[in-house]
């Protein structure tokens, strides 16, 4: 099978998940790397042994032998830079959120899909093991009828972290808490008991010295009947507190937790009896928030390349979660 050789738009704090996916996997190489602050492009290019290194993404496109790229610029970049990946006919891996409307989502989707490349959106919690457990107790019926389900994320982001590059916090390229932080577990909330009928929520800015939300709190409800809840913050003291995922059925209760969706925290089925033990296997400690998904997510994305199928989380599973925040950011009661 050839390898695939990978670009990266943006080195900065996330990229390197991307860099270090494809340094374990035999499938991949970093050919290239980018991004606006040269040594910050420099510096990828040494670490992870990139051939090449560029501060215009336009050109890198343009690299020989380029099959793929990852996205790693602020938010509101993504679409368009996917949208030319894709021009050039390169295959998308987009960190999240994909684009910080539903114009720029469909865009990258179309654009994407005209040229016959493949996008995969970074929502990397959906491979955490627990959370694959979770979705195969779904699939299986073992809730029964679902009833309710929350997600939350209590977390701390300190004014020095929006502070440290001028794009955060801003509506034009991140969004707040909702958007940026809490889209991951909104992503798996709706996954378990989606897709959604109607949101509404409040979303306010209490601490941070920010454009966009540090709290948002939402209900919404569900097309199957069951009702959901997300509380998120990015103002909890003095540090992360957790990211809960729950879900309740007739037949089921199951919570996930630690700090990143990581732990099994109550498993508790009418039909328990043949994995009694099991779960605490299941536990993964994770280093920070990011967790270990991004290994899992781009090795699924280079089988998708070469067996020409969807990726696990494509465009269209992408846009689901920014469509919750959106409407929560348009809710008007
Ligand atoms: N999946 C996750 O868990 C996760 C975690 C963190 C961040 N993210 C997402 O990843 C993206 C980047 O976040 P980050 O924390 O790494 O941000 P960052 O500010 O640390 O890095 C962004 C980099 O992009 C570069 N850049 C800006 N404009 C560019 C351009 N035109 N061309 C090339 N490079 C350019 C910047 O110089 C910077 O180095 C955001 O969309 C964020 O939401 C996802």
């Amino acid at each position: 099978m050839k390898k695939l050789n990978f670009g990266i738009i943006g080195c900065g704090r996330i990229a390197y998940k991307h860099a270090e996916a494809f340094k374990n996997n035999e499938q991949a190489d970093l050919l290239c790397v980018c991004d606006i602050i040269e040594e910050r492009a420099v510096r990828y290019q040494d670490k992870y042994g990139a051939g090449d290194h560029f501060t215009d993404y336009r050109r890198m496109l343009e690299q020989p032998g380029l099959d793929a790229v990852s996205i790693c610029t602020p938010s509101g970049m993504h679409a368009a830079m996917g949208i030319a990946a894709a021009e050039a006919g390169k295959h998308v891996v987009v960190e999240k959120p994909m684009a910080l409307s539903l114009q720029d989502a469909d865009d990258l989707i179309k654009a994407c899909e005209e040229h016959g490349v493949k996008l995969a959106v970074c929502f990397q919690n959906r491979f955490n093991p627990p959370v694959q457990k979770l979705r195969r107790a779904l699939e299986a019926g073992r809730f029964g009828k679902l009833t309710h389900g929350s997600a939350v994320i209590r977390w701390f982001r300190p004014q020095d972290y929006y502070d440290q590059a001028p794009w955060r916090g801003t509506w034009a390229m991140d969004g707040g808490c909702l958007m940026n932080q809490s889209i991951h577990n909104i992503d798996l909330l709706q996954w378990m008991l989606g897709p959604v009928e109607s949101v509404c929520g409040y979303t306010a800015t209490n601490l941070r010295k920010i454009e966009a939300e540090d709290v948002g709190v939402a209900v919404l409800k569900f097309k199957n009947g069951a009702l959901g809840v997300i509380e998120a913050s990015t103002t909890v003291y003095p540090e992360n507190l957790e990211e809960t995922l729950s879900i309740f059925g007739e037949k089921g209760t199951a919570a996930l937790g630690g700090i990143a969706v990581n732990k099994i925290e109550t498993w508790k089925f009418a039909d328990l009896t043949e994995e009694i033990g099991e779960p605490e296997h299941l536990q993964q400690d994770v280093p920070n928030v990011y967790g270990y998904g991004h290994e899992a997510l781009i090795g699924d994305f280079i089988e998708a390349v070469h067996d020409d199928r969807k990726p696990y989380i494509d465009g269209r599973e992408g846009r689901n979660a920014l469509e919750v925040v959106l409407s929560i950011y348009q809710s008007k009661i």
